[in-house]
């Protein structure tokens, strides 16, 4: 399994997601602002994996920063990650958490609290990975066995510190014996799908599929997919999930289909702050994204674009959302707010 994000004494490397799978190329970050600045451009992306590039952010700015104007260049240091992606709870999660750790070491000589934040971004990073493996102990049994699992986007150890939400799930129930194999949706306008997760999974030796978005509902209708396992960017109160933006037609299409759709997803994933989808800001990106591949044009000079990077996929199209704690169904209202207590007590 690849590294996805390591702390090094050079900085924090991070595998360049831009260039796979063409390139195998590391990008060595030294400073905050480069940090924000690989997760704008998505050289790492993926909700958890940007929370642990936050925290290894905040870590580094404050190395980095004057001893006598930590106070103050912390205050911008969180301030400059945390307006890199806005969809994506776990980035703010992360920052928070990095918050709350210097907080508590108010008074504490400069050493001692930069020790400290370097430790807790890569403890992160090491629960993030222990995280994803109970999730995909949680979510193996769901998954039927000999049957095809459709997943959309990239929700595997590059969209994580390690080992995956989605792909955990897949991972786990690969390893308890199940004779499964995966159609990776190809996910544009970013082709995660396509560069990444078909790139993980064929480095794993679990035989995947490649199939372009819009095939999704002949597949889901064939008879051949057994269950839907996605990651998400943030959960409402009520279980509505945002992932990657054509999440939501695969949803309905399971449902119609009458195929089991799963959310995979820690519960740092989880925003109880917000009583639905509807809350939940949805990032917009460049309209080259969807006018060129590759920086090779597909469509005419001056075409109106829209790209929303995530859609919203409302609770009555999920039939389950598998977390380290356990696994939430309906009604998401009561059964989320229960793990999640759950959480802080342990
Ligand atoms: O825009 P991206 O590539 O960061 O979007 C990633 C997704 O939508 C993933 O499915 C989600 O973050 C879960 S990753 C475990």
């Amino acid at each position: 399994m690849v590294a996805t994000i390591e702390w090094t004494p050079a900085g924090v490397v991070m595998i360049d997601q831009t260039r796979l799978p063409k390139e195998e190329r590391y990008v060595t970050c030294t400073t905050y602002e480069e940090v924000a600045e690989a997760i704008r451009s998505m050289v790492i992306r993926g909700a958890p994996a940007i929370g642990v590039a936050a925290a290894m952010g905040v870590a580094l700015g404050a190395l980095r920063a004057e001893a006598g104007r930590l106070d103050e260049e912390f205050e911008t240091i969180c301030a400059t990650l945390a307006a890199t992606r806005p969809t994506a709870v776990n980035l703010f999660w992360a920052i928070d958490r990095m918050k709350r750790l210097y907080a508590s070491l108010r008074g504490k000589p400069v050493e001692e609290i930069r020790a400290a934040l370097a430790r807790e971004a890569q403890q992160m990073c090491l629960e993030d990975i222990a995280i994803n493996e109970s999730i995909g102990r949680n979510g193996a049994a769901l998954v039927p066995d000999g049957k095809t699992v459709l997943t959309h986007c990239n929700a595997g150890a590059l969209a994580t510190a390690g080992y995956g939400t989605a792909l955990g799930v897949i991972r786990a129930a690969v390893s308890a014996g199940k004779k499964i194999d995966v159609f990776a949706d190809e996910t544009r306008p970013f082709l995660q799908g396509a560069r990444l997760t078909v790139w993980e999974l064929q480095q794993d030796g679990i035989p995947t599929t490649l199939i372009t978005d819009n095939m999704a509902g002949h597949f889901l209708k064939s008879g051949r997919i057994g269950c839907v396992v996605v990651g998400a960017d943030r959960i409402a109160r009520n279980g509505d999930v945002a992932n990657k933006v054509g999440t939501y037609s695969v949803a309905v299409l399971a449902k119609e289909n009458g195929v089991p759709f799963y959310v995979a997803a820690p519960v740092s994933t989880l925003d109880l702050t917000l009583t639905t989808g509807d809350q939940i800001p949805i990032e917009q990106r460049s309209a080259t994204e969807v006018t060129e591949v590759f920086g090779v044009p597909v469509a005419p000079g001056g075409t109106k674009v829209e790209n929303p990077a995530f859609d919203v996929t409302p609770n009555r199209y999920v039939s389950a959302i598998i977390t380290e704690k356990g696994v939430a169904r309906a009604p998401y209202e009561e059964s989320l707010p229960r793990l999640a207590r759950y959480t802080e007590r342990t």
